[in-house]
């Protein structure tokens, strides 16, 4: 259910000299397998535009903003992304796009497993085929 998709605070230790923000294992509900992210995106493209079957992924702005799109099969529901201590953690099951980049955003994924393209369904039909079967 994307209603149930909040985003999740990371605990911060702020300082005049910066602030520092610290992902440890108790903060995601999985190990993390994967890094990757995602920058220099043009202002106007589309990423994601897929879900997964078993990899969940933990999204930070690291830097500047964008905005996900969060759909269940039944609803949908927009996030935007603009602090570097605030992440989305994403179920499986979700199709996601993510778009509106701003100048210079930087998007981190902490991924729940290595990369795999069979766990993507990349098509909508086939994601909203993939939930009557379940
Ligand atoms: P894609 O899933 O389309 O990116 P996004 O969902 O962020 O828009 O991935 C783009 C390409 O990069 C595609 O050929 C798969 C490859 N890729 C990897 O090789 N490893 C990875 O961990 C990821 C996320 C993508």
């Amino acid at each position: 259910m994307v209603d149930n998709i909040k985003l999740i605070e990371i605990p911060k230790i702020t300082d005049p000299r910066g602030n520092l923000a610290v992902i440890e294992k108790d903060t995601l509900p999985y190990e993390v397998q994967r890094v990757y992210y995602l920058y220099d995106v043009p202002s106007d493209a589309y990423r994601g535009g897929h879900s997964h079957k078993e990899c969940m992924e933990f999204l930070v702005a690291l830097s500047g903003s964008f905005e996900v799109v969060l759909d269940d099969g039944t609803s949908k529901k927009r996030v935007t992304l603009n602090k570097p201590n605030k992440g989305l953690l994403i179920p499986t099951g979700i199709w996601r796009e993510l778009e509106n980049f701003s100048s210079g955003a930087v998007c981190l994924v902490l991924a729940s497993h290595e990369y795999e393209e069979e766990d993507y369904i990349r098509t909508y039909d086939t994601f909203k085929a993939s939930l009557i079967d379940t």
